[in-house]
């Protein structure tokens, strides 16, 4: 491919594939803007699950092969004449955007995540080389210096990786729904995001209720910032916090029964969904009609926002609490994330993709 190389990946070829070691295009760092960028570890975020398995066929079907990972830290390499921000060395970070049209009026409010076209990391059209976006289980990737973000020096590069998805997406919510010192806060299913949202939540001062089916992970929740656990299997516990929530955060990757957190929130109280399973939830008008409340969506967060996201764990020295895996074992990683068996991110290191290249392979 003209003005392109070879980059070093994991790829799944279908639906049913696992991910294998593969080569991907990566357009020369050639324009003027351009950041490229040495992959130094990759979080694995459970979208990179539903879209590597065509899970969301019907509001964003995968295109293969498909390179997933928009939980990215590595290390500049080089940078294209016009780049201000970063040099060659730099620890840098990209999320799940690499650009947007910049004109339109989300875009005008620091809010690319909404853009009509804005270009994901990952199965996404890609303007420059035509075919689609390939993303961070990679050893390289190049991207606009406009969707590069800074990574605080006091924190480590592997915990650091999940903010850029996990973080923001459970950021972005709780600062929008005015999650403070006093209010009473919800956060449901203890996975990536819902570790991310128990640190956030406690660091902004709110009382923290975790809701799990896992009994094993109360130990942890407390740890992580919760001041109570609920087995929401249990509904006896569960009526004990009836109608009592500001605010809920749903990160639940699978069917459940939302109108079970709807009941226990407060005259005015919100439900912020930012999980996003395969299946349509079934939905009880007098779950919102009672008390006023009101359920809604999240997706990300801007750039700007991300930044802000980033130095505010930077001040606080929060990051995620990370399994480091080699990129070998990722099909296992998902087998394991389906069973909520993470403690509480896998992240990968991309040393293991480098060591696993052998001669036989193109470059
Ligand atoms: N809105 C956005 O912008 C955005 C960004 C990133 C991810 N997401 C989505 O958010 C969801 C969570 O992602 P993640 O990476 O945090 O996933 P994850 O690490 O797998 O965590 C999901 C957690 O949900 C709970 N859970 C799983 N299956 C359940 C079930 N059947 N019933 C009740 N609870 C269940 C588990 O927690 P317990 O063991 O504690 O019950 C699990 O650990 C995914 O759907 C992902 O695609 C959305
Ligand atoms: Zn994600
Ligand atoms: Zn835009």
């Amino acid at each position: 491919m003209k003005n392109a190389y070879n980059a070093k990946a994991y790829s799944a070829a279908s639906a049913t594939s696992p991910l294998a070691a593969d080569t991907i295009p990566r357009r020369n760092p050639t324009d003027r803007r351009d950041v490229q960028i040495e992959i130094l570890f990759c979080g694995v975020c459970h979208s990179d699950l539903h879209q590597v398995r065509n899970e969301w066929s019907e509001a964003m079907p995968t295109v293969y092969p498909c390179v997933p990972g928009h939980e990215i830290v590595g290390r500049v390499t080089k940078v294209g004449s016009k780049v201000e921000r970063y040099k060659e060395g730099d620890l840098v970070a990209v999320g799940c955007m690499v650009d947007s049209d910049q004109t339109c009026p989300r875009c005008q409010e620091n809010l690319e995540q909404f853009c009509p076209n804005v270009t994901f990391t990952y199965n996404s059209p890609d303007k420059h080389l035509g075919t689609v976006t390939h993303s961070g289980y990679s050893d390289s990737i190049v991207v606009d210096e406009r969707f590069v973000l800074r990574v605080p020096s006091n924190l480590d590069p592997a915990g650091v990786a999940p903010l850029l998805c996990a973080g923001i997406t459970t950021y972005s919510p709780m600062r929008h729904w005015g999650v403070t010192k006093g209010k009473k806060v919800g956060v449901v299913g203890l996975g990536g995001l819902g570790h991310m949202g128990v640190k956030f939540a406690d660091a902004l001062g709110a009382h923290v209720v975790v809701f799990s089916t896992s009994p094993g992970k109360t130990e942890d929740a407390m740890r992580l910032g919760a001041d109570e656990v609920v087995i929401s299997r249990n509904e006896d516990e569960m009526q004990k916090h009836a109608g009592s929530f500001d605010f809920i955060l749903d990160t639940v990757s699978a069917s459940h029964d939302i109108n079970a957190y709807l009941n226990l929130l407060e005259r005015d109280g919100n439900i912020t969904l930012v999980g996003a399973p395969e299946k349509p939830l079934a939905l009880s008008a007098f779950s919102l009609l009672v008390n006023r409340r009101s359920l809604s969506g999240s997706r990300i967060g801007g750039i700007a926002e991300t930044q802000e996201m980033l130095d505010f764990c930077g001040e606080h020295d929060l990051t995620a609490d990370v399994e480091v895996i080699p990129i070998q074992k990722i099909n296992e990683a998902y087998e394991r994330l389906l069973k909520s068996d993470v403690k509480y991110r896998f992240c990968i290191d991309m040393a293991s993709l480098k060591a696993e290249w052998t001669a036989d392979m193109p470059t």
